[in-house]
């Protein structure tokens, strides 16, 4: 009779036991793979005309179009908070509007005057315009139309570059064109850098999805379209390999950085990108993400701060070096009081 095995029953030999690294916070945070940290957060704000002026956006709440003087306070405080990169995009009014969005490239446009003002007084933060002729369109559209509604391509890249280039002279640090118009990076890049701007860098909005979670900031910047949707330019949700084709075009036509926006739904193509490209990867978590989130706390159905730093972490895991989001602030005030 060979001997009686000596464990009882209830005693386990394992020689793999994955919680002994999870005992205690010390030993948790020394094998933690994936930090998130105020210095990879670039925080989306909306400017508007006028002075004196902080009116809150009723489906993002704690989200506030600022006057420039105001939004001039804020980014100080921002900066003194860590956050140091900014994505600016202007409200315009419906009399500036016009078919083909000219305000986009008027030198002394809001999102111009805005640039400026934000470089002289905060050098230090990363100053990053939208470049997209949606604000600016009475249809609101990226593109100009034709007679048809039809939005052609090559027509708007030639007013992109214009605008890129207005923005670039109001001393903006990145241009990131977020219009899906094919062939407008490079566009934008031969003509930042014919007209001496070299070191202003482009974050391509590359893999951008035709997307719902976009409703929240359209009433940000009254900048629904009129017509149709936005899905001959946008890309369709069920794909992914042409995520990385869309990658591959940016980069080689001169991306600096390249961003998959949304992020939540989209964490396979982030994660994707990341493994297929040498570049930074920026993720934008959108209007709607942060509506759900702000809603759902509002009702008290969840832990604001903890759903929010696990939300963020979990971008980053995906792949993100960069997050877009409109939690940046929140963000840094969490980690401070840690
Ligand atoms: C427009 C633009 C959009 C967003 C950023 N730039 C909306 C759209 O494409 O209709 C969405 C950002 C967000 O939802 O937070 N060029």
């Amino acid at each position: 009779m060979p001997p009686s095995p000596t464990n009882s029953d209830s005693q386990l030999s394992l020689t793999k036991r994955p919680r002994r690294l999870r005992r205690n916070p010390s030993i948790r945070s020394l094998v933690s793979e994936t930090k998130l940290t105020v210095d990879d957060l670039i925080y989306p704000m909306f400017v508007m005309e006028g002075e004196n002026q902080r009116v809150e956006i009723v489906s993002m709440p704690g989200c506030y179009r600022y006057s420039l003087d105001l939004l001039l306070v804020e980014i100080a405080e921002l900066y003194t908070l860590g956050v140091k990169a900014v994505a600016l995009f202007p409200v315009v009014s419906e009399s500036k509007k016009d078919d083909n969005g000219t305000e986009s490239y008027n030198p002394a446009g809001l999102a111009q005057q805005a640039v400026k003002a934000i470089k002289a007084q905060t050098p230090g933060t990363i100053v990053i315009t939208d470049v997209a002729l949606d604000p600016f369109t009475t249809h609101g559209h990226d593109g100009v139309i034709d007679q048809d509604g039809v939005i052609l391509n090559d027509e708007t890249v030639e007013i992109l570059v214009k605008m890129a280039v207005s923005q670039a002279q109001a001393g903006c640090d990145m241009v990131a064109p977020s219009d899906m118009m094919d062939g407008r990076i490079g566009a934008i890049r031969r003509g930042l850098d014919a007209n001496g701007f070299t070191d202003v860098a482009i974050m391509a909005y590359s893999a951008k999805y035709a997307s719902a979670y976009y409703g929240p900031f359209r009433d940000a910047l009254d900048s629904a379209p009129k017509f149709g949707d936005k899905k001959t330019y946008q890309m369709d949700p069920a794909n992914a390999r042409e995520a990385l084709t869309e990658i591959e075009l940016d980069i080689a036509e001169g991306a600096d950085i390249v961003m998959v926006k949304p992020a939540l739904a989209y964490m396979d193509i982030i994660h994707q990108v990341k493994a297929n490209c040498n570049v930074p990867v920026a993720a934008y978590n959108v209007s709607g993400e942060y509506s759900m989130i702000k809603a759902a706390a509002q009702l008290g159905w969840i832990d604001e701060q903890k759903i929010v730093m696990e939300t963020l972490l979990s971008i980053k895991r995906a792949g993100a070096d960069l997050i877009l989001t409109y939690f940046a602030k929140d963000v840094a005030l969490i980690l401070q009081k840690k």
